[in-house]
């Protein structure tokens, strides 16, 4: 989940990117996070399989490549002398999280994280996942916006039930959330900067002390499978807290887009809005489609640790490749009809939604529970909600999403889901 922004901030001034974007420049142009990022993508993909930006990063569009890096050989986080290059920074804790490592040191983390998310574990939050959701709808009468009132909250009660985090100090960690997704995007102000700072100040405090409280009262959440490690000495506790950082950004960043992808989606395409409300069961579908059609991460990167070759092209050791996830999902020598939302799709391969190799998302499954109850809920109990006015797009080409959907739940039987 490196950003593009990170990836580009290194580069230039605004100015020096709208220039480059006047000149044709793709990257610049998805720097500067246009409403509609296709056009950009498929200009990328159509100028070939390896796309070399002047900005310094080489762009790879298909399936085929996005494979090929995401999972190796010859390609990291770190570059060929093992430093973090800028683009894999990810606003985190003061040691590198799973995300900025490279093997061996990477799988020594994963696996002693990777217990607390265990499918047999996670499928036992459901009818936790399933109560929140219904509380939430419950609260709802008439128009509401279904980021900050639905797809927003949910995601945020999930983790912090996972790790453990008591009901009082939830807010507080929300906060924290979206200030670290925000500086994802590269949108900090210099205020929010220091508050951001404040921020992970607090949080560290709070992951401290609840450490200390699962270490002799420990239950079943993440913080209680790591402080075991930690006391095995296995991890130190600055690597729990940075484990516990990221999951809280990469957790919670990610499934509420999901869920607002999905609506906006289904909104776009009333007759696929249509099948889900007849046939509800097939909200796993429609997670899995909104995935492939409009991931939440378009876009990951990675860097050559020796020389290579992709697509007859030679790129030198240390070269910075932006795999351009939402394009691979979308490639049409593996999907037929790559354009096409439908949520009954069937075969082609996994898309590249949750990435691909050893980093592939940790939280992957309990994202598919979330986003299955979520829009499954929807179906069920407003068949009639729809769009009112204009959703506001995420500015960040970072992440997709939308900032606020304002929707309206309608008259039941009067009609479907439409996009504005
Ligand atoms: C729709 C929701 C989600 C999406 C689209 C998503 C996407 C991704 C992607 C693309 C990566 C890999 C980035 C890369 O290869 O550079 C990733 C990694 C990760 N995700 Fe997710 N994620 C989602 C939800 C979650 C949730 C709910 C959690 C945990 C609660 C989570 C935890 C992680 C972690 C810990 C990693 C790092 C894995 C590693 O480096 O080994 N994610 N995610």
């Amino acid at each position: 989940m490196s950003t593009v922004t990170n990836a580009i901030k290194g580069f230039a001034t605004r100015a020096a990117t709208r220039t480059l974007a006047t000149l044709g420049d793709q990257m610049a142009k998805l720097y500067l996070a246009p409403p509609d990022p296709w056009p950009v993508y498929r200009a990328i993909r159509d100028r070939g399989p390896v796309y070399r930006s002047r900005m310094g990063y080489t762009a790879v569009s298909s399936h085929e490549l996005c494979a090929r890096v995401l999972r190796g050989p010859g390609f990291g986080v770190r570059d060929s002398a093992g430093r973090l290059t800028e683009e894999q920074m990810i606003p985190v804790g003061s040691v590198p999280s799973l995300l900025e490592l490279d093997p061996p040191d990477h799988g020594k983390l994963r696996r002693l994280v990777a217990p607390a998310f265990r499918p047999k574990l996670i499928n036992e939050y459901r009818p936790r996942i399933e109560e929140t959701t219904g509380r939430l709808l419950d609260k709802i009468d008439g128009p509401f916006d279904l980021m900050s009132d639905f797809a927003t909250p949910l995601p945020i009660t999930v983790i912090s039930e996972l790790l453990g985090i008591p009901e009082d100090s939830r807010a507080r960690f929300a906060d924290y959330g979206k200030l670290a997704g925000q500086a994802l995007d590269g949108q900090l102000t210099a205020r929010q900067q220091v508050d951001l700072e404040k921020a992970i100040a607090a949080l560290n405090d709070l992951f401290s002390e609840l450490m200390a409280q699962r270490r002799v009262d420990p239950g079943n959440d993440v913080i209680s499978v790591l402080v075991q490690a930690v006391d095995g000495d296995k991890i130190t506790a600055d690597e729990l807290l940075s484990t516990c950082q990221l999951l809280l950004i990469a957790g919670f960043e990610t499934t509420v887009n999901l869920i607002g992808n999905a609506v906006f989606h289904l909104g776009r395409n009333p007759a696929q809005w249509a099948l889900l409300r007849e046939r509800p069961e097939l909200a796993a579908g429609a997670v899995e489609e909104t995935l492939r059609y409009e991931p939440p991460v378009p876009i990951t990167g990675r860097v050559s640790q020796t020389e290579v070759e992709l697509a007859g092209e030679r790129l030198p050791a240390d070269t910075p490749v932006l795999t351009m996830l939402a394009t691979a999902n979308r490639d049409s020598s593996v999907y037929p009809e790559p354009d096409r939302f439908d949520i009954t799709r069937e075969g082609g391969p996994e898309h590249f939604a949750f990435s691909s190799g050893v980093h592939y998302c940790l939280g992957a499954q309990l994202a598919r529970i979330e986003g299955e109850i979520a829009l499954r809920a929807l179906a069920e109990r407003f068949p009639d909600l729809r769009p009112v006015g204009t959703p506001v797009l995420r500015p960040s080409a970072s992440i997709r999403g939308f900032v606020r959907f304002p929707v309206e739940v309608g008259v039941r039987g009067s009609g479907v889901l439409r996009s504005s």
